[in-house]
């Protein structure tokens, strides 16, 4: 936890209830323990949203389909969403979530291919780009991501401070969080030196970075 527990219980507290069928996965996902966007992130998506309405979304790690059917009831009626998953587990219950849900198309496959794949063939670029996968792949979905980003579109990548952990020396870490923490910080090194990205790093959840493509 990165704000102090007290701090984050009541800020959680201030946070109005989800609509009853998004409350009933998150209780699922908690249960079950798939992994999900907390409270503070999901209150912080939705601001977000209401400032920027983005039309083109791209989400990069589906699980269940929590935070896509989040970002879908909390954008613009008319915004497209697409999302991408690899893992069997949770698309077979990806599918069924988010089956019937026209501005949602699903992409099954390493988002790593996808995304070059999305580069090569010149599709469509987005307005905004959430980032929630393998945190140690985050340096390499960098490039493509600037390429598939609008210019003046934001990117939000979800987990950057490790519960807190990226601020410690690696030797005090773990063996086996060793690469993740490295590579974290490589992503944050990248993203806030970048000339392509304007960026800001929040202790929102387990910290955020929201990002600007500043090309024109
Ligand atoms: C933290 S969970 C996503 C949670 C989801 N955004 C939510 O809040 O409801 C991360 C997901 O990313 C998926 N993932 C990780 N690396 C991936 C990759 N390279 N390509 C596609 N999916 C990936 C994992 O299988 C996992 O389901």
């Amino acid at each position: 936890m990165i704000v102090n527990e007290h701090i984050e219980g009541y800020i959680d507290s201030l946070i109005p209830d989800l609509p009853d069928d998004l409350r009933d996965l998150e209780e699922w996902a908690l249960a079950n323990g798939v992994p999900i966007i907390r409270k503070s992130m999901q209150q912080f998506l939705k601001v977000i949203l209401l400032e920027r309405n983005p039309l083109k979304i791209l989400e990069i790690g589906t699980a269940i389909g929590f935070s896509t059917l989040f970002l879908e009831r909390f954008s613009r009626p008319e915004t497209e969403i697409t999302t991408i998953e690899k893992v069997e587990m949770r698309l077979k219950d990806a599918r069924k979530n988010l089956a019937g849900h026209d501005r949602i198309r699903l992409i099954e496959g390493d988002a790593l291919t996808v995304l070059d794949n999305m580069v090569l063939n010149h599709t469509e670029r987005y307005d905004f780009i959430f980032l929630d996968a393998a945190k140690g792949q985050y340096p390499e979905f960098l490039k493509p991501i600037k390429t598939l980003l609008n210019p003046g579109g934001m990117l939000v990548t979800d987990n950057v401070l490790l519960e807190g952990s990226i601020a410690e020396s690696k030797f005090s870490i773990e063996r086996r969080d060793r690469t993740i923490h490295k590579r974290m910080r490589e992503y944050l090194y990248e993203l806030t030196h970048s000339d392509d990205f304007e960026t800001v790093i929040l202790p929102v959840g387990d910290g955020v970075a929201v990002s600007i493509n500043k090309e024109k």
